[in-house]
């Protein structure tokens, strides 16, 4: 279905350092342009798929969603509104944070690592449903080493306390730790990775989160920080 907006919605929503009242500044200085031609309506009707609207000379590339990388820290809670605690929404730069956007999945959080943060509906719902098993990749430190027969147990689906039974998982150890390791998860419980350990009379101390599909948590990233990925790597990676 073709895209048809005004102006005015469409620049502020795709040039989030732009408000609608900035547009119709910009149209009645003349410095904006809808497919050539100098427009000073700003509730002019357009095509956002396919008519070509520039900001003095430059031309808007049309997002319809957005996907972050962000690279959240410990102390911050993935949801879109928290009394105590900061969200990861309110880490995003005022120029990425724009409405509808929501945590595709859950940290807990004392968990860091990524988090990806959109307002592509069916996105979020592909990553997070269990018949897409898109794999979910942590690095994990843990009080005691990492034994030898928990590779085992994790690929052959444990049952955690509550009853829960686990998919089978993968279970990497690290050679340069002793007391870390890898886990893949094709599933997200509540808690699931702690539960898993301590199940194994372990304990997690460190937990982060690397990688989401194909899509690795970029390592320049530092907790807080966070970048905009392109549609073209979602649907490549996802
Ligand atoms: N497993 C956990 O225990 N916590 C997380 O945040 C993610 C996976």
């Amino acid at each position: 279905m073709a895209e048809i907006m005004r102006l005015d919605k469409f620049i502020a929503s795709q040039r989030t350092d732009l408000s609608r009242k900035d547009v119709k500044e910009l149209c009645k200085k003349g410095r904006i342009s809808v497919n050539g031609n100098i427009t000073k309506q700003s509730d002019h009707k357009i095509n956002a798929e396919k008519d070509i609207v520039s900001v003095d000379g430059v031309e808007i590339s049309y997002n319809k969603y957005i996907y972050i990388m962000l690279n959240k820290p410990q102390g911050v809670v993935c949801s879109t509104r928290d009394g105590a605690s900061p969200t990861v929404l309110s880490l995003l730069p005022p120029e990425l944070n724009r409405k509808g956007l929501f945590p595709a999945g859950r940290l807990d959080k004392d968990t860091e690592g990524f988090v990806l943060i959109t307002d592509d509906g069916e996105l979020a719902h592909r990553i997070l449903s269990p018949k897409n098993h898109v794999d979910k990749k942590y690095y994990v430190e843990l009080l005691k080493p990492v034994e030898e027969s928990y590779v085992e147990a994790f690929s052959s689906g444990m049952e955690i306390d509550g009853g829960d039974v686990c998919k089978p998982a993968q279970l990497i150890p690290c050679d340069d730790n002793p007391n870390a390791c890898h886990v893949i998860l094709h599933e997200g419980m509540f808690h699931q990775i702690k539960r898993m350990f301590e199940k194994l009379n372990n304990k997690v101390t460190y937990l982060k989160r690397i990688s989401i599909g194909g899509l690795v948590l970029d390592d320049s990233l530092k907790p807080g920080e966070c970048l905009v990925i392109l549609h073209k790597d979602v649907e490549k990676y996802l």
